[in-house]
Order: C-alpha cells, then sequence, then structure tokens
C-alpha cells in the first residue's frame, strides 16, 4: 500500500489518478447535459477547488463563465468568536444560473453559508458541483446535484485538498492512517 508523509501524519493512497478522472468526466457529462444554452455562471470555491475546477473545465463544452470566490475567517473585535466573510465575488448574479463548484462538501455548512449569501443575490438557478461527498458527515437538508464521487467520513488529503496546508499538489487522493 502506497503511504506518504504530509507535515507530520501518514496518509495512505485511498482515491487514484484514474478514479479521479472518472468522477470528473462524470460530473462534465451531466453538466453539459443540463447546461447546454442556459450560459452558467460557475463560482468555483478557493482554495480547495481549484485542481477539480481545472480539470472539469477543460471538459465542459457549453458557453460559460467562471469566477473564484473564497471564504476568509478571522477573528472579530467584539470576542474570539470566529467571523466568515465571503470575498471575491464581484460578479452580477441576478437572473444568471450558477453553479457552485467545491472540492468536498463534508458537514455542509461551508455550502449553507455560500447558499444563504447567494440567495439575496436573486439569482435564476443555484446548483451545486462536488467532486467529493461524505454522506455520513453530513448537517444540512439542502440537495447536491453533482456529485464526482461519496466517500466515508475519513480526513484526505490530495488533488487540491490539504492537511493544514500541505498536499494540495498531490495528483491523487490519500486517506488518513
Ligand atoms: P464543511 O463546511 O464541513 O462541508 O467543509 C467544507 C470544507 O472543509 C471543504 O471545502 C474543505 O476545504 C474542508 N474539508 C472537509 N473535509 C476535508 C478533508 O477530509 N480533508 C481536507 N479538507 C477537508
Ligand atoms: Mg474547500
Amino acid at each position: 500500500m502506497k503511504t506518504i508523509t504530509v507535515k507530520d501524519k501518514q496518509f495512505t493512497l485511498s482515491i487514484t489518478a484514474a478514479q479521479i478522472d472518472e468522477a470528473v468526466n462524470q460530473v462534465a457529462g451531466n453538466v453539459n447535459r443540463d447546461f447546454e444554452g442556459k450560459d452558467p455562471l460557475f463560482l468555483v470555491i478557493l482554495n480547495g477547488a481549484f485542481m477539480f475546477a481545472a480539470d472539469l473545465f477543460k471538459k465542459l463544452e457549453i458557453a460559460c463563465e467562471v469566477s473564484f470566490v473564497k471564504f476568509s475567517s478571522y477573528a472579530g473585535t467584539q470576542s474570539t468568536a470566529k467571523v466568515t466573510r465571503l470575498i471575491g465575488l464581484n460578479e452580477e448574479i441576478k437572473g444568471r444560473n450558477v453553479i457552485i463548484i467545491e472540492d468536498i462538501v463534508d458537514t455542509g455548512i461551508t455550502m449553507g453559508y455560500l447558499l444563504d449569501h447567494l440567495k439575496d443575490k436573486e439569482p435564476r438557478s443555484v446548483s451545486i458541483a462536488t467532486l467529493l461527498f461524505k454522506p455520513d458527515a453530513f448537517q444540512k437538508g439542502y440537495l447536491i446535484d453533482y456529485i464526482g464521487m461519496e466517500i466515508p467520513n475519513n480526513f484526505i488529503v490530495g488533488y487540491g485538498l490539504d492537511y493544514d496546508g500541505y498536499g494540495r499538489n498531490l495528483g491523487e487522493i490519500y486517506k488518513i492512517v
């Protein structure tokens, strides 16, 4: 079994490049089918989704736009509670068919925050495309339109996903030992 070290932890190969490619193909095929002529605007959630987004876009054959957003957490001035802000959303959302691109939906809290934020901007529709989904960790009720692969509730790195900032460059996905 292929084992690697990222920072101070050991990880073992879990999802191969071929399996990732198959999952990306499946999502791309469904998006191509569903959004032909709908001029979607993709919103990629940085940092984790950058690699999935790059591979996905090469397989999209429809007219579309793409923009990149990011959550930034910072300590509030009044208390130590964490406040989450969304940065980088410069595009006009009103009336657009928006497709959110995420590397992984885990508890679903991050995506839930973005969905709430987008609602106020009156998009025509909002869809979600995630490479990975952990059903056993999901705490929310919203529908996820496109899922590349469902995975067990283990911590993983690679293909954009990090452990403490490291491991995003790995071309395959590894799970913690
Ligand atoms: P959620 O808000 O719990 O759904 O988590 C979403 C974010 O947490 C993802 O966009 C990832 O950046 C990160 N995340 C969740 N699970 C993992 C994991 O197993 N490895 C690395 N990052 C993860
Ligand atoms: Mg992420």
